[in-house]
């Protein structure tokens, strides 16, 4: 298992113990050889810099040994309003893939509390017709898959571009805790994909302790949303995504994105 300290090192700290990422937190691979994909790696965030802190300390180091070509997103939901992950995800999809500096093949959607334990966990996509959901041994389930993270694709999931696309990305409309990788996992076996996994020695992740977000109260009405998700899927995600992105910028370890969402009235919250 693996101990967190309470005060994880700054970002000005953790960006000189990584110095061979450039500009934006992007690594251009090993000196003598060429990575075979380029990974984006997309956070969806807001008010966890403790968490941030830490998980960059430990995964940077991480891709880096894997000799992997990467940049992570850090994507932000701006003001206080409920949060919504699937919106935050979809954003940074489209930006990470129309910026021309680098062309990403990979994109694993990744939760910011959630840290790799082993570095033989590789951060790249599958071919075809597999997404590869890195994350379903964790330590606050002794590493066993209980019955509810068997059914899901939360925590860490590698989707190559045309695999995003054909599942029309992430649903909009799961506002609040849960349910947006649910509905994730519907899409990929209605959509004709597979599911794969790392094995029990390698897919183990440290989930970071914490008490219940305000800004993310638990979503009561995930199952019944979950009911229409095969109605939705066409035109729910990246085809009809409203957001705005309001600022981008470039930190020694990562790329942050901050968007602004267009938040419904909704009845239940
Ligand atoms: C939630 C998912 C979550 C899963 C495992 C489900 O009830 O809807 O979002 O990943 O539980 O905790």
């Amino acid at each position: 298992p693996m101990y967190l300290s309470d005060d994880p090192p700054t970002l000005g700290a953790i960006a000189e113990l990584f110095p061979m990422l450039g500009i934006g937190g992007y690594y251009s691979g090993p000196r003598f050889c060429k990575a075979r994909q380029s990974t984006a790696v997309i956070i969806p965030y807001r008010d966890r810099e403790v968490h941030l802190r830490h998980w960059l300390h430990y995964t940077l180091g991480t891709l880096v040994k894997q000799q992997l070509e990467f940049t992570v997103f850090v994507v932000e939901q701006e003001g206080i309003d409920v949060f919504n992950k699937g919106q935050l995800m979809n954003t940074a999809f489209l930006w990470a893939q129309r910026q021309t500096r680098v062309k990403f093949q990979c994109f694993i959607f990744h939760d910011v509390d959630m840290i790799p334990e082993i570095v033989g966990n590789f951060y790249t996509c599958a071919d075809g017709k597999a997404v590869k959901h890195l994350s379903p041994y964790i330590d606050k389930f002794n590493y066993t898959t209980n019955k509810k993270i068997g059914v899901t694709v939360g925590g860490a999931v590698a989707f190559t571009e045309w695999q995003y696309r054909a599942v029309n990305g992430y649903s909009n409309v799961y506002w609040g805790w849960g349910g947006e990788d649910d509905d994730m996992n519907l899409r990929i076996k209605l959509t004709g994909l597979r599911r794969i996994r790392p094995d029990s020695n390698y897919g183990r992740y440290k989930m970071i302790p914490h008490e219940h977000d305000g800004g993310n109260p638990m979503n009561k009405q995930r199952h019944k949303l979950l009911k229409e998700a095969k109605m939705r899927m066409a035109r729910d995600g990246l085809g009809d995504l409203a957001t705005q992105i309001v600022a981008v910028s470039l930190h020694p370890t990562h790329t942050h994105i901050l968007v602004r969402l267009n938040v419904p009235h909704l009845p239940w919250l």
